[in-house]
């Protein structure tokens, strides 16, 4: 077996993502298994950490085994033996570190929401496309279990017309004056990058080009509804981000979705995501791990009978076929990442497809300040 080594700057690995799904579960995950097998080569990514604390990023690097790691992001991307640069710090030091990297000539993946705007993605794409550098984005949604089966089904035509979907995400966010500490202060401050719609609908929008033909217009509601929050000092502040949004999209092949998005919802289903799917031959519910079925034939015909159970509604639900082992959904795509880069595989998850993820999120603010549907024209550079 050859190996083939990949240097991978990891920016932001002090973080909840960075840290656990990238570096944890995808690519310490993926050296474990002995690389990504290609043929009778192995394709072998050696991380260099790069934070701006020097305790926080030699006690990760210990942890792991690990012998490079630094302060100096420019050493780093001055390194020829380092390839790619990825990037999952705060949303708002991605641009300026990603353009950095890609001047550098360095391939780039990056966390979501690629930037602030979806004119500086678009940007950074073009950057990208002039220097002749492989780019990507996390659509780490695409790669769960409970989604691949679900886009299976939407392949082999399951649904027959698909004319609706819903989509609940969300959980209660403890504002850190009552509660433990789950997310950090800035996701709830919008000069931070903070906000809901900023932070899921550029999921929303990659899901929706991927699975049903795109989106041509939507209607959104944001709201804050948790004011004040406690930050990492304990110190209370205003929370100026939205924590709720409520969204109706209209969807290429026609169907229409509704998803609420909270962190100011106390879930009573059977994860934290789930997406329905409604068709005239059958329906379908997705979780992050499974999905399940109800073909037409199994449909059972529902009562009102507010006096007892009704057992059937949930009856008709069987499993969808399972067809392949589940892995982590993060770890998936990098391996395509790399695959892209060494093997010039196609790659659609792209810089500009994370421009257009941005895009729903900044027509979803302006329906909601002017309480209005707003059409999504297509993006160009
Ligand atoms: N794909 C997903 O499902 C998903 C989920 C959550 C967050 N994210 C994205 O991942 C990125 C990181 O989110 P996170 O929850 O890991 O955040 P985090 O606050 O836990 O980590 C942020 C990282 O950036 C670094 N950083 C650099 N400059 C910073 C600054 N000025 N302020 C704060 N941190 C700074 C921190 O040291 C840390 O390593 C964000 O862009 C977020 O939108 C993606």
């Amino acid at each position: 077996m050859k190996r083939r080594s990949i240097g991978v700057i990891m920016n932001g690995v002090t973080g909840r993502m960075g840290g656990r799904d990238h570096l944890e579960r995808s690519i310490m995950a993926i050296r474990a298994a002995g690389g990504v097998r290609v043929g009778d080569t192995e394709l072998w990514p050696e991380p260099v950490l790069i934070g701006r604390d020097p305790t926080r990023l030699r006690a990760l690097a210990d942890r792991h085994g690990l012998d490079r790691w630094g302060l100096d992001l420019d050493a780093a991307l001055s390194d020829s033996a380092n390839e790619i640069y990825f990037d999952a710090q705060a949303t708002v030091q991605r641009e300026a570190a990603v353009r950095r990297a890609i001047a550098a000539g360095k391939h780039v993946y990056v966390e979501k929401p690629a930037a602030l705007t979806s004119a500086s993605a678009l940007a950074l794409a073009t950057e990208a496309d002039a220097r002749g550098v492989r780019h990507g984005v996390v659509q780490d949604k695409l790669f769960l279990p409970g989604i691949l089966q679900l886009s299976r089904l939407i392949e082999e035509g399951f649904f027959g017309r698909i004319f609706s979907v819903r989509g609940e995400f969300g959980y209660w966010v403890f504002d850190d004056i009552v509660g433990g500490r789950q997310r950090p202060s800035w996701n709830y401050r919008a000069e931070d990058g903070g906000g809901i719609v900023l932070d899921m609908y550029a999921h929303w929008r990659y899901l929706f080009d991927e699975l049903f033909g795109g989106v041509k217009a939507l209607v959104n509601r944001s709201e804050r509804h948790v004011p004040i929050r406690a930050d990492e000092t304990g110190r209370r502040y205003d929370a100026t981000a939205d924590d709720a949004a409520y969204a109706i999209f209209e969807l290429g092949n026609g169907a229409i979705a509704h998803f609420v998005s909270s962190w100011c919802v106390r879930p009573y289903r059977d994860d934290l995501f789930v997406m329905q799917v409604d068709g005239e031959r059958g329906s379908a519910l997705a979780t992050l791990r499974d999905c399940k079925i109800q073909p037409a034939a199994a449909t059972p015909v529902a009562r009102w009978n507010p006096t007892g159970p009704a057992p059937e509604l949930r009856a008709g639900w069987i499993a969808a076929p399972e067809r392949e082992e589940p892995m982590n959904a993060f770890r998936v795509q990098w391996e395509h990442f790399l695959r892209h880069v060494v093997l010039d595989e196609p790659y659609p998850w792209t810089l500009a497809a994370g421009a257009r993820a941005i895009q729903l999120a900044e027509l979803a603010q302006v329906s909601s300040a002017e309480a209005r549907w707003v059409a999504v024209p297509d993006l160009v550079a």
